[in-house]
């Protein structure tokens, strides 16, 4: 489908930005979403680009914690673009840059009113943590994030778990 991910750069954010609540069905998300992915955290924040134009993004990190543990921020594939295999391969991408670091494990979180996040981490390999509270779709933790932000937590192993190969180049 001629899309290559890569490494962000700086100015890749601009660009990103203005998409973000548009992606996330008009939640408001910007303001979660600052430059510093695209700056300090660039080996663990990637960009899918197609004729010049970004399509995708996930924006992690590493723990400076735990360094076993990278954390997914954010990931985002542009609507029309969705159901291509787009978020699986970024997922790959940071499943193989996080085993090949060392690392053991991926955290995540989502609403618990995101169906289609639960939907699709479930199948990258995800499991639900434990959470005081639940809804139909998962196990939640109220106002993990703040007063209002309650989260599904995700965990992916590394260990022992096969770590694909990435299946779009860069
Ligand atoms: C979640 C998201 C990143 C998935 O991206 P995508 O490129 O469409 O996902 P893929 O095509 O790689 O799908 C990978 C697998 O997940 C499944 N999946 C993806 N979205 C799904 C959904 N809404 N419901 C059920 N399964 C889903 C796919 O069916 C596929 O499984 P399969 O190989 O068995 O068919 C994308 O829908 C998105 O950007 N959503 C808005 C932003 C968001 O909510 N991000 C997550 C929270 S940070």
């Amino acid at each position: 489908m001629s899309v290559t991910i890569h490494h962000a750069e700086s100015d890749d954010f601009d660009r990103i930005i203005a998409s973000v609540d548009v992606w996330w069905s008009g939640r408001q998300m910007a303001g979660m979403l600052p430059r510093l992915f695209f700056t300090h955290f660039r080996p663990w924040t990637y960009v899918a680009v197609h004729d010049e134009a970004i399509v995708g993004f996930l924006a992690g990190f590493r723990s400076q914690t735990d360094p076993n543990q990278v954390y997914c921020h954010f990931i985002g594939v542009d609507p029309g673009w969705r159901g291509r295999g787009l978020g699986e391969a970024f997922y790959q991408r940071l499943f193989v840059a996080a085993a090949t670091q060392g690392c053991h494990e991926v955290l995540a979180v989502t609403a618990p009113t995101n169906r289609s996040s639960i939907a699709f981490h479930t199948r990258m390999g995800f499991e639900i943590l434990p959470g005081p509270c639940a809804s139909s779709e998962a196990s939640f933790t109220p106002a993990y994030d703040g007063p209002g932000e309650d989260r599904v937590r995700f965990r992916r192993p590394l260990d022992g778990s096969p770590v694909p190969s990435p299946s779009i180049d860069d």
